[in-house]
């Protein structure tokens, strides 16, 4: 212990505050198990950093059924397909019909908005804004965080249960001792140009597009804001791009014989992000355990980060209450097992999904044709149209 530090004791300690850490602390509190989350940045910086914003439905009925609000419902917007465009043609797939699911297009900033307020109303203990994050004693029964918080005082958290729920960039999982953790990873040698723009909609829905140019994805915000990719190399400058050749970058990747064009506005955002496949195994190291990006990353093409993260939650809450309830450590024992299962078909998807969508810069004419092979092959029969359904829609929490 250091000298000044000053001790609070817990059940369980959460580093990390965003989307999987706030979720996690929501259920210990709905069920009486006391829980702490520190986090190092400020809540304004959360909230206004942009990911992606794709909700399965599983993940919708999360945040509704457990009580956080029901603004998903009433400010997310549904959507009940996607466009798959190649050779310049759309081929909807229609979720309903295929699977009998839709997914919400709700931004991840506003799932941190809704689950910050829900702790702020149920009087959580969650400390923004924290320094020199420390995990310590994560095999004993009495794992620790230490931590400077925003006023400069040191403290240290004595738990029973820690929880790395920092994120991709996060310190838990390299506390890991190397020998009893795997890292699998992939880089991809390409990255997305992402923009806001302020426009009408182009398309109700998602459009994920292959074309010779590369791949490009036409999201949304609002009706009048909008959200754009298109692929680029990870070392693009996005500050160079400017908007009439960022537009016609995008056209040139949607462009077809049905001729349609992308609804052009001003610009406000571009930026580049870069992303990789990454797995930690196990996600548990003695009493600590990980959840979400601190313990796994996927490429943003298929969807699959936030819902994942909630995903992992869920069994890890089971878990953890179960522990409570009865004292047996069986379901945390399982923990990292099970929510590997899920993690590494997502991964799959993930993966499958941004090979299939991209172009490589140095593709031979063989491994271009072959992707819209392999795209044919989904859109030409129901079976194909349903597993991407499947996946993209998320399969049943189990
Ligand atoms: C987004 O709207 O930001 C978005 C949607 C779907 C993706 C990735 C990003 O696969």
């Amino acid at each position: 212990m250091s000298a000044n530090a000053q001790i609070i004791k817990t059940q369980v300690g959460i580093v990390g505050g965003g989307p999987a850490g706030l979720m996690l602390s929501h259920l210990l509190a709905k069920s009486g198990i006391e829980n702490i989350v520190v986090e190092k940045r400020d809540h304004e910086t959360i909230r206004t950093t942009h990911r992606a914003g794709i909700l399965e439905a599983g993940s919708v009925k999360m945040l509704t059924d457990t009580g956080v609000n029901g603004r998903v419902l009433t400010e997310g917007m549904e959507h009940e397909g996607i466009d798959l465009r190649f050779n310049g043609e759309s081929h909807r797939l229609n979720f309903p019909d295929l699977v009998g699911a839709t997914v919400t297009l709700y931004p991840q900033n506003e799932v941190f908005v809704d689950l910050a307020a829900a702790r702020k109303r149920d009087g959580g203990d969650v400390r923004y804004s924290v320094t020199d994050t420390e995990v310590l004693d994560m095999t004993t029964d009495t794992p620790k965080i230490r931590f400077t918080d925003s006023e400069g005082q040191l403290f240290e958290i004595h738990c029973e249960i820690l929880v790395g729920a920092d994120g991709s960039q996060g310190i838990c999982k390299w506390a890991i001792p190397q020998e009893y953790r795997t890292d699998n990873f992939i880089e991809y040698p390409f990255a997305w140009f992402g923009i806001l723009t302020e426009a009408p909609k182009s398309s109700d829905e998602l459009i994920y597009a292959n074309s010779p140019h590369g791949f490009a994805l036409i999201s949304q915000r609002s009706e009048t804001v909008q959200r754009m990719y298109f692929q680029a190399d990870p070392n693009e400058d996005a500050s160079k791009w400017t908007e009439d050749q960022i537009w016609d970058e995008l056209q040139k990747r949607v462009d077809g014989p049905d001729g349609f064009q992308l609804k052009r506005g001003p610009i406000f955002e571009q930026m580049i992000l870069k992303f990789r496949s990454y797995v930690c195994e196990p996600m548990r190291y003695g009493n600590m355990f990980l959840a979400g990006d601190a313990g796994h990353t996927v490429p943003p093409t298929g969807a699959k980060g936030l819902n994942l993260a909630l995903a992992d939650v869920k069994v890890l809450f089971e878990a953890i209450d179960s522990y409570y309830s009865t004292k047996s450590k069986e379901l945390l024992d399982g923990y990292s097992d099970r929510a590997l299962k899920r993690v590494w078909k997502a991964q799959n998807f993930s993966y499958w999904m941004t090979n299939m969508l991209h172009t490589r810069k140095d593709a031979n004419p063989f491994e271009v044709k072959r992707a819209l092979g392999e795209l044919q092959t989904v859109v030409s029969s129901r079976y194909g149209q349903q597993y991407l359904a499947e996946s993209y829609t998320g399969w049943p929490h189990s």
